[in-house]
């Protein structure tokens, strides 16, 4: 989604700003655009490096710079950010959604201002514009200008008359200041700032920050001063290359066994069946008296909170309802003191799971997360949680962010069940087990070749279905998903059983069906679900464990997994299906990394 980054100091802008975009690139975008008080702006649809074309005129020691996931108008040139009032001056770049752009924008019409794109983000410009023409000093006239505001706001403002000035807000969409030896930046997110320094500010809703090359001040909308201390940026810059792989996505997937071992360090206690979560020891007496979980995420978060719902229920014995964070917060849930709400979020930033949280908060539950951006909203605004340390995700498509998630989730149950009966040896056996999960995980990595062949062979069908049960359904809904971001080929994921009731229609000599079908308490079931397949001639791949004799037969084609406990069995069970669908994408040849219409940190409902 939309990517901010903004630099004054005493180099030169251009290549730090162009840089900066690039570490940006993989929240997904349409459009870029830079702005130098010194000498203009340019902007291109597509890639960043379309901007180079036309850069040439470009200088400066400031700007601010742009990379747009199109809301308000078309992914154009002219809609591209970062925009202008009316006399060239004053320049913004946006992210989040101005909700009363349009009453904005026909009082500012009838002051006779000019718009020059489709976006909300414009009328911030002009109204900066009419402040300064009260002979307001620009970063009052920026305050103004926000109080005027409704909506979100991740912003940076910057003013040809006093070049090396930029002004930064924050409101619901995140902001990070990077405080440097005779340079600031701003950014979206840490990643374009941690190249250059570890000091940052991380901005808080309604903070306006003012910097110049060797200073930084921070308002609130009332332009009072207020104290921030800098804090210290955790990660690493070199994690976010691709370190010898072609695509960020494959390179996630073969990380997931550091992953598990990243997510488990420190936290288990074998011997004595018990998971030791320091994010959760400020809470862990309240986390007794919890008697009914809601789980909230999107997308691949809410696949891996649907398995959180077997793991919680089958071992902690506690209910888990779960559920999509846009449906959740307007649906008015009845909450009371004994529930609490797990949000999962790799980016820690999902408006739709941040609303939630915040939905959660003013109805006085717990608010726990289960966040891999550390600092990110989500992580500051729950009350405590557990954080994946999965390392940067830059694909779009989540992968590794999910194994973290479901390690996340085996922790957490581990952690309420011992507090509600689950006995020392079952304790034993969770924790056992995880610690071999990375080891089992690198064994399926190992059969890369033969999972693209198995993806050579349907990477023309123009339909899948995936189908599981139990702690396997939410594998069919994730492996139905991966494959049709990134591929675009049309793909559901059904329980097995649901089939009977509906798909079986669909089914014929041309429509493959994915069965997620690993030894286990409903193994059978999915025995009888793949006859019913068979029987309409459906080719079947299955995901079935090792040395399965009858899969073989069954199936048209296998894609083994170890042998593993059940409850454990989607760490391992989605980890083909990552790799079949990224195997899909790129023998038909797709920018896996950067799928079209998609973005990485969703910030807008
Ligand atoms: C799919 C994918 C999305 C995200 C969803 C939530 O591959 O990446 O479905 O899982 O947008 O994002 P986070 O986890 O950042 O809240």
């Amino acid at each position: 989604m939309c990517g901010i980054f903004a630099y004054t100091g005493r180099k030169n802008a251009v290549p730090i700003l162009l840089d900066g975009l690039s570490s940006l690139e993989y929240r997904g975008y349409d459009s870029a655009g830079v702005y130098c008080p010194a000498s203009g702006s340019v902007k291109s649809v597509g890639a960043v490096g379309n901007l180079l074309k036309n850069i040439d005129g470009l200088s400066g020691e400031s700007g601010i710079a742009h990379i747009r996931w199109a809301t308000h108008g078309e992914p154009t040139e002219k809609n591209a950010h970062p925009h202008r009032d009316c006399t060239g001056k004053v320049w913004v770049v946006h992210n989040g959604i101005i909700e009363n752009y349009l009453d904005l924008k026909k009082k500012l019409a009838m002051k006779s201002h000019r718009f020059s794109s489709d976006t909300d983000t414009e009328v911030l410009a002009h109204l900066v514009e009419e402040h300064l023409k009260k002979k307001k000093s620009f970063e009052a006239a920026v305050v103004q200008a926000l109080r005027e505001v409704r909506g979100t706001y991740g912003a940076v403002f910057a003013y040809e008359t006093e070049p090396d000035k930029l002004v930064a807000a924050r409101m619901g969409a995140p902001v990070v200041l990077g405080l440097g030896s005779h340079e600031n930046f701003v950014a979206s997110d840490p990643s374009p700032i941690m190249r250059h320094t570890k000091d940052a500010i991380f901005m808080k809703d309604g903070e306006v920050a003012v910097i110049t090359p060797d200073t930084h001040t921070v308002y609130n909308l009332n332009f009072d001063r207020i104290d921030r201390a800098a804090e210290k940026i955790e990660g690493d810059a070199e994690a976010i290359k691709k370190g010898g792989y072609r695509h960020f996505m494959l390179k996630e997937i073969m990380e997931e066994p550091d992953v598990v071992k990243n997510t488990l360090r420190g936290r288990l206690l074998t011997k004595n069946g018990l998971a030791k979560l320091g994010g959760l020891e400020s809470v862990a007496e309240r986390l007794r008296g919890v008697k009914r979980i809601i789980i909230v995420g999107c997308g691949t978060a809410y696949y891996a909170g649907l398995a959180g719902e077997y793991m919680l229920e089958g071992h902690a014995g506690l209910p888990v309802e779960v559920e999509v964070g846009s449906e959740f917060r307007y649906r008015k849930p009845v909450l009371d003191n004994s529930t609490a709400l797990v949000a999962i979020s790799q980016s820690g930033e999902t408006a739709d799971t941040l609303e939630a949280v915040r939905e959660a908060k003013r109805q006085g539950i717990l608010t726990l997360g289960i966040i891999n951006a550390v600092g990110s909203t989500i992580a500051r605004e729950t009350d405590a949680g557990i954080y994946n340390h999965a390392g940067p995700e830059i694909g779009v498509a989540s992968t590794k962010a999910f194994i973290s998630q479901l390690t996340a989730l085996a922790l957490l149950t581990l952690f309420l069940g011992r507090q509600r009966g689950m006995s020392l040896a079952e304790g034993k056996r969770i924790a056992e087990e995880l610690t071999r999960i990375p080891e089992k995980i690198a064994s399926i990595l190992k059969d890369e070749r033969k999972i693209k062949a198995v993806a050579k062979k349907y990477k023309d069908c123009r339909d899948f279905l995936y189908m599981g049960r139990t702690y396997n359904y939410p594998v069919a809904l994730e492996g139905a998903l991966k494959l049709k971001e990134i591929s675009y080929i049309h793909a559901e994921g059904y329980g097995a059983g649901e089939m009977k009731h509906g798909p079986l229609a669909m089914i014929d000599g041309s429509f493959p069906t994915v069965a997620i079908a690993p030894s286990g308490s409903v193994y059978e079931k999915m025995l009888s679900n793949i006859q019913e397949i068979r029987a309409r001639k459906g080719p079947i791949i299955a995901v079935s464990t090792a040395g399965d004799k009858m899969m073989r037969q069954f199936a048209s084609d296998t894609m083994f997994i170890p042998e593993t406990i059940e409850m454990l069995s989607p760490l391992l069970a989605v980890v083909p299906l990552q790799l079949f669908a990224y195997h899909i994408a790129t023998l038909r040849k797709l920018d896996v990394d950067r799928p079209r219409n998609l973005a990485k940190s969703v910030t807008v409902e």
